[in-house]
């Protein structure tokens, strides 16, 4: 493999978990070739945006990206210097050669799959000047192709990291794009995974979230050919020594088995944190949107996870304005989520995106509707996260120690809800698991004491 020695490689990533462990993969891959990593754009040899296609916004914010790019490419030039500049990610998947011809300026476009193929990428680029695309969905799974790459070590970069165990949807949600940028669902081997685990835990990582598209759709294979959920993985990494806590997401309502719900119960390394979108409370939105359930089955679904789990932070996605959404189904969305209670939330306004069902549907609902929709219902939210906030006073917790505050001394955690926690560190170090009482709260975030336990 040839290397490019003293070459800098700066990744900005947009969208989601995903995106972050793919740039993560990318930077290990580029390393490996002898590229070092820089945090701004200005010195770099390669520059990589891996975006997000999921909302109008999201992708839009690419194109002004490479408009401040193309000044920098330039600038370089005259100093008789070269900046690739390479789109990846799901803009890349979802538009192609549109990139290209709409910002001449970009060198490379790939999808999501492809980041193993970078060294042949960036070789082609360089050495022919040529403009390359490469935005198929490849036979060879990128995981273990990566991992055959002897030389591609997994960096840790802190005490929590991602480990993506599933990519790719099946659902095909009315207004999704994933399934067309990711592809069809597909569960990586258990043993690859118990690999990345372990080279992570050996790196000094304490906690991995397990990603995926549809995470709770987990089905891997052991080297034997017996099939795991996700509740049997989550039991099976619990068992790493170094790894104290593990998460996950994304999970979807219909793929909630008593396995999983079962390991969330009684597994002490997995945290009582859930994010479960349910989108919207209307059935006649629910069923629009393809998502394949009731807005009873959801309340239902939460009401036996908090039996088997009572101290559950729950977490959800939210759209509001989907085409043909009337204020009284929008109502029915603010009453399951006053029903339901969550503990942190996030929420948007429906984005039209091109190609999906939804795109071509009637009744669109006008702009300033959504505005007024989304503000109500994140005027709820946010009371309702202030809400598990303060019934939070006084509880004694353990803080996985993450990050060095803002002020001399402090360091940042997270409580096992995934609330930020600041506390005096006293001589603590980052990746340390500490027992706080919380002793503040506000609506981001909580403050703490570390206690002695007897
Ligand atoms: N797989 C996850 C969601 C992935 S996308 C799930 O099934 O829940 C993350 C979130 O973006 C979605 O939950 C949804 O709330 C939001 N989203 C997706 N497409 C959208 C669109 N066209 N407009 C607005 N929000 C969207
Ligand atoms: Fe998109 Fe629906 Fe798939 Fe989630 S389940 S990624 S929202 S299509
Ligand atoms: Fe965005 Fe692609 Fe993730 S569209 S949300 S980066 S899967």
């Amino acid at each position: 493999m040839n290397t490019e020695p003293n070459k800098k490689v700066f990744i900005k990533t947009y969208g989601c978990q995903m995106n972050v462990y793919d740039s993560e993969r990318m930077n290990d891959v580029l390393n490996s070739l002898g590229y070092g990593t820089i945090d701004t754009p200005d010195d770099a040899d390669l520059i990589i945006l891996n975006t997000c296609h999921i909302r109008e916004k999201a992708a839009e914010k690419v194109y002004s990206e490479i408009g401040r790019l193309r000044i920098l490419k330039q600038a370089r030039l005259v100093q008789g210097k070269q900046a690739v500049i390479a789109v990846a990610g799901c803009v890349a998947q979802a538009e192609g050669e549109e990139i290209i011809r709409r910002a001449p300026t970009v060198d490379l476009v790939f999808g999501p799959q492809t980041y193993h193929r970078l060294p042949q990428l960036i070789e082609a680029v360089t050495s022919d000047g040529k403009k390359v695309i490469e935005t198929d969905f490849p036979a060879e799974d990128k995981f273990e192709d990566l991992a055959r790459q002897n030389s591609v070590k997994r960096l840790a970069r802190g005490v929590s990291a991602f480990l993506t165990v599933q990519e790719g949807c099946d659902k095909f949600c009315a207004f999704c794009v994933v399934p067309f940028t990711r592809g069809a669902e597909f569960s990586r081997p258990v043993a690859q995974i118990t690999a990345e685990a372990r080279e992570l835990a050996d790196a000094g990582v304490r906690e991995i979230t397990l990603l995926g598209q549809n995470v709770n759709a987990y089905l891997g294979a052991d080297n034997d050919g017996k099939k795991f959920s996700l509740g049997l993985l989550l039991e099976h990494l619990s068992k790493i020594d170094g790894i104290e806590r593990l998460r996950f997401t994304t999970s979807h309502p219909r793929d909630m088995d008593d396995e999983l719900i079962s390991a969330m119960a009684s597994n002490k390394k997995v945290m009582p944190y859930l994010h479960l979108p349910v989108q919207a409370g209307s059935d006649k939105t629910l069923k629009a949107m393809n998502r394949q359930h009731t807005a009873e089955h959801y309340i239902n679904l939460i009401a036996k996870i908090r039996k088997a789990k009572p101290d559950l932070a729950l977490s959800g996605d939210f759209i509001v304005g989907f085409p043909g959404e009337t204020d009284a189904d929008f109502e029915e969305t603010l009453a399951l989520v006053r029903e339901v209670t969550y503990a942190q939330a996030y929420s948007f306004k429906y984005s039209v995106r091109p190609g999906t069902k939804a795109a071509e549907m009637a009744d669109q609902v006008p702009e300033d509707v959504k505005s007024e929709r989304l503000a109500r219902l994140q005027i709820l939210l946010n009371e309702q996260q202030l809400k598990f906030n303060q019934a939070c006073l006084g509880k004694e917790f353990d803080l996985l120690l993450e990050r060095p505050g803002r002020q001399d001394g402090q360091l940042v955690g997270r409580s096992p809800y995934l609330q930020s926690v600041h506390i005096d560190g006293n001589g603590h170090k980052t990746g340390e698991i500490v027992p706080v009482c919380v002793d503040n709260v506000g609506p981001h975030s909580l403050s703490a004491h570390i206690v002695r336990r007897v």
